[in-house]
C-alpha cells in the first residue's frame, strides 16, 4: 500500500486556496492513503472565538469535507485530514477520514494543546479504528502523541496504521514516534506543516516540519525537511503490523500485565 503525507504552509483563513493547493499537489503523486496536517485548510492560530465560529464547518456537509470527498472519489483514494468541526454549538479539533465510497469517519482530538483549550471542546469520540480495503486505520491528532495511551488504545483496537495530522511546534515528536511505533508495532504517518503564524501579539508559532512515515520496527521510512513543502509517499505493508511477536517467547500485547500498571504509592 502506498501511503504518504503532504507537508505545506497553509495560509490562515484562505480555505479555498489551501484546498486547491492540496488538490494540485496530489495530482502529481500515486498513493492510496494521503494524510494532511491538522487544520490543513484554515491554518492553526485562531485569535478569537469569532474566528473559530467563522472558519469551522459541519461534517460531512462543510466545504472542506465535500472537497475531500470529491478528491477521494475522483482519485479512488483514502484521505485523513484535520479541520475545525462545528456541531451542536460546540467546536472540535477534528479529523475526517474519506474514501472512494464516501465518508468513513470522524475523530475529535482528545488532548487539546495550548490555546486550543480556549476555543475547542475536548473530543468525545475516543480513539477509533476503521477496517478498510487498505488496512485498519486509526487516527490521533498532533499533541495526542504525547500521551502513550493514545497510540496504545488505537493499537489494542487493532490499528495497523496510525494517521496523525499535526501542527507540531515543540521539537520532540519526530524522534518520539519511532518509539511509539515500536512499542505498539504499528505504522504511523505524521503529516505536519511548515511556516510561522504570528497572528497574536508576542506569540509567534513556528511549525517544525519533519513529517514522517515510521514502521512497526521503529524505522523512519521517510522524513520531510523541517522547512520545505513536500509530498512524500512510501510503500508500507499494514498486515505486517498484525503480528505482535517480538521473538518465540514474547508477544508485546499478550505479555502486557495491566493489573501491574497502577500507581502503588511510595514505599516507606
Ligand atoms: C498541537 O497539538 N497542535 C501541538
Amino acid at each position: 500500500m502506498k501511503a504518504g503525507f503532504y507537508q505545506f504552509n497553509p495560509s490562515f483563513g484562505k480555505k479555498e486556496e489551501n484546498i486547491k493547493k492540496v488538490i494540485s499537489a496530489a495530482k502529481h503523486a500515486d498513493f492510496e492513503l494521503l494524510v494532511l496536517p491538522e487544520f490543513f485548510a484554515t491554518g492553526y492560530q485562531f485569535a478569537s472565538a469569532d474566528e473559530v465560529a467563522e472558519l469551522s464547518e459541519s461534517v460531512p456537509d462543510g466545504d472542506t469535507t465535500e472537497a475531500l470527498l470529491e478528491l477521494s472519489d475522483k482519485r479512488g483514494i483514502y484521505i485523513v485530514a484535520g479541520l475545525p468541526e462545528k456541531e451542536g454549538g460546540r467546536y472540535y479539533n477534528s479529523a475526517v477520514f474519506t474514501g472512494p465510497d464516501g465518508l468513513i469517519g470522524v475523530y475529535r482530538k482528545t488532548h487539546l494543546f495550548f490555546e486550543e483549550t480556549l476555543y475547542f471542546t475536548p473530543g468525545d469520540t475516543g480513539f477509533k479504528v476503521w477496517d478498510t480495503k487498505i488496512g485498519r486505520i486509526g487516527i490521533m491528532i498532533c499533541f495526542d502523541w504525547f500521551f502513550p495511551e493514545s497510540m496504545r488504545s488505537l493499537a489494542l483496537s487493532g490499528a495497523e496504521v496510525i494517521a496523525h495530522p499535526s501542527n507540531l511546534v515543540l521539537p520532540f515528536c519526530p524522534d518520539a514516534m519511532p518509539v511509539r511505533c515500536l512499542e505498539n508495532m504499528v505504522y504511523a504517518v505524521t503529516a505536519n506543516r511548515i511556516g510561522t503564524e504570528d497572528r497574536k501579539k508576542e506569540q509567534s508559532l513556528t511549525f517544525i516540519g519533519k513529517s514522517e512515515v515510521v514502521s512497526p520496527k521503529g524505522e523512519i521510512l521517510v522524513r520531510a525537511p523541517e522547512d520545505e513543502e513536500a509530498l512524500i509517499v512510501t510503500d508500507i505493508d499494514p498486515a505486517s503490523a498484525r503480528d505482535k511477536a517480538l521473538n518465540s517467547c514474547n508477544n508485546i500485547f499478550k505479555d502486557r500485565r495491566p493489573e501491574m500498571y497502577r500507581p502503588s504509592g511510595i514505599c516507606s
